[in-house]
């Protein structure tokens, strides 16, 4: 994998050093370390499995050895932190642009970034930064289901490109691609450290716009229907009882009325 990745690589940055493991705790995690360590920006780490696969909001991953894709880029922007979500909407559009190209399906994004084909889950994002000695730094983990059959307990709403497709993918293609488009995306969200550029793909590849959601916090669920994003990559969404707000993604999940998506 590692050698034929190297190979299909078109990036400037991204993908220049590859860590490549069969097997890791959770490349999040290892990628977490080595930009403490100051590892070059563009270093992406991969793993054949994780044993401790970290997902949103606390929750886990979980892949079968050798079918899916797990792999973190570590980054360095130029700009405040409170940005970072907005990188992680762009890493959606991104990756859903490239699973379209990949498989010539009309994949779309859950807001604030799972990939969704047929009402079902694809792939989930899992951006962290962290303080480092001048400034801080970002790791931006995605992990696919690709030629997976098997999914957790937990997760009856995921599926595979190859259940969904009908059939395998090769996965340092998915990842060559990704990385190409995401160099692009980067560097204009590095100039213009915003997401304003970003609004028009991203409410068109987002299924939630114009649609009923439940927005779940804290244990409550509140129905509402969505609107838009924002600038700053919030959904801006209105309430049965007319008022208009705005919900960030650190805070809240969301589900459509009829179903996960
Ligand atoms: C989610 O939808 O909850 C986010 C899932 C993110 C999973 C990826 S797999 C690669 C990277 N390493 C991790 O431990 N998590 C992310």
């Amino acid at each position: 994998m590692k050698k034929y990745l190297e190979n299909a690589l078109e990036t400037e940055i991204l993908g220049k050093n590859i860590i490549y493991y069969d097997e890791v705790s959770s490349t999040n995690i290892v990628a977490k370390d080595l930009m403490r360590k100051g590892v070059a920006q563009g270093t992406i780490i991969i793993a054949n499995y994780q044993t401790e696969g970290k997902g949103r909001q606390g929750k886990n991953w979980v892949e079968t050895k050798g079918e899916g894709i797990a792999f973190s880029i570590i980054l360095y922007p130029n700009y405040n932190i409170e940005k970072i979500s907005i990188l992680t909407l762009i890493t959606g559009i991104v990756v859903c642009q490239s699973l379209r190209e990949i498989t010539g399906y009309p994949l779309k994004i859950k807001w604030p970034n799972d990939i969704i084909l047929n009402g079902k889950k694809i792939c989930g994002i899992l951006t962290e930064a962290i303080n480092i000695e001048d400034g801080y730094g970002v790791v931006v983990g995605i992990g696919i289901n690709v030629n997976n059959v098997q999914f957790a307990q937990e997760t009856p709403y995921a599926s595979s490109l190859y259940l969904e497709c009908l059939r395998r993918f090769n996965r340092a293609d998915i990842i060559s691609v990704i990385l190409k488009k995401l160099e692009t995306s980067y560097k204009i969200y590095q100039t213009h450290k915003n997401f304003v550029n970003f609004i028009d793909i991203y409410e068109e590849l987002c299924l939630n716009i114009g649609e009923a959601i439940y927005i779940k916090q804290n244990g409550a669920k509140v129905k509402a229907y969505v609107l838009g994003v924002t600038k700053d990559g919030n959904l801006s969404v209105q309430y049965d009882k007319g008022h208009v707000g705005e919900i960030s993604s650190g805070e809240v999940s969301i589900r459509g009325i009829y179903g996960y998506s």
